[in-house]
């Protein structure tokens, strides 16, 4: 029996100071790369990812993000009288259906395991994916459709996987592998942010998941890990046994835009991607270096 994947959690609660002062009154998933926010990017890859229900875990100051995926007639009136036809299409594609998409508030910041748990009644008993939208991708085949192609065949969770230089292994949650096949790895552990020395391998998850309920269930007696928060990765460790444990190596390139390089590099590479930007960005490029 194939299982869908329907819905999709995407915690958005975080306070992004490392990118304050321009988040001190906006939430850092509204951040623009090129001209669409984090966050869309993230919500159009669960899309293209047959993702049906759209929930957001959400905090203080993050209402723009609500009114961003819903309708504005005025403006969409003002686009369509004066024939901006580009325009008004452009923003009713981020109009997500009414019914579609579900908002909850994490109270406190106790970490990534405890947001995802703030969704439970929501998700229910079913698979679901979780989309970090500090990361995006640029992929021929979106990240998380890779994962959702792959799911039919290993079941249980899966993680999207890239490998990285070990000392950056505190940023990640990194695999114990039992075995790697080249495109899946099955893991017999995963631990969360582990110092370079401590690190059991160099395969780090990037910010996208698709996991069993299970780790619902495991969440709701996930003590506080690393960085004294509940760590999602420590619900995921403790089902393993119960339920098998996928790394997929994704083909496609990962930005983590939760770093200021991270998010000037995704910026100028997607850029660098759109036929209306490239050219006289290529030539700025040029200039650039040829000043450095
Ligand atoms: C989170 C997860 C970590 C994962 C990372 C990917 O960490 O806890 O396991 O590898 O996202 O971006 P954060 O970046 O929120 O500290």
């Amino acid at each position: 029996m194939t299982v869908r994947i329907r819905k999709a959690v995407f915690p958005v609660a975080g306070l992004g100071t490392r990118f304050l002062p321009a988040t001190k009154a906006m939430p850092k998933e509204m951040l623009t790369v090129v001209d669409k926010p984090l966050i869309q990017y993230a919500v159009e890859e669960a899309q293209a990812a047959g993702i049906e229900h759209f929930i957001f875990v959400t905090g203080h100051n993050k209402t723009t993000i609500e009114d961003h995926f819903d309708a504005n007639t005025i403006l969409e009136s003002i686009l369509d009288r004066d024939g901006k036809d580009e325009l008004l299409r452009a923003v009713r594609e981020c109009t997500l259906d009414s019914g579609k998409i579900s908002y909850t508030r994490q109270s406190e910041p106790k970490g990534l395991g405890h947001a995802v748990w703030c969704a439970r009644d929501l998700i229910g008993d079913e698979p679901f994916a979780v989309l970090l939208p500090d990361d995006i991708f640029l992929c021929k085949t979106p990240c998380l459709k890779q994962m959702v192609d792959a799911y039919p065949s290993v079941g249980g969770n899966v993680v999207a996987v890239q490998e990285i230089p070990v000392e950056h292994s505190w940023r990640y949650g990194i695999l114990k592998i039992k075995n790697d096949s080249g495109k899946l790895i099955r893991a017999k552990g995963i631990v969360e942010k582990p110092a370079p020395d401590k690190a059991p391998s160099r395969i780090a998850v990037s910010g996208r998941y698709i996991l069993s309920p299970e780790v619902l269930k495991e969440l709701d007696k996930t003590e506080r890990g690393a960085k004294n928060e509940i760590q999602l990765t420590d619900a995921i460790a403790a089902t393993i046994g119960k339920v098998p444990l996928t790394g997929l190596r994704y083909e496609g390139r990962r930005f983590d835009c939760g770093t200021k390089i991270g998010f000037l590099t995704a910026n100028i590479e997607f850029a660098l991607h759109r036929p209306d930007l490239a050219g006289e960005l290529k030539k700025e490029l040029k200039r650039l270096q040829s000043e450095l």
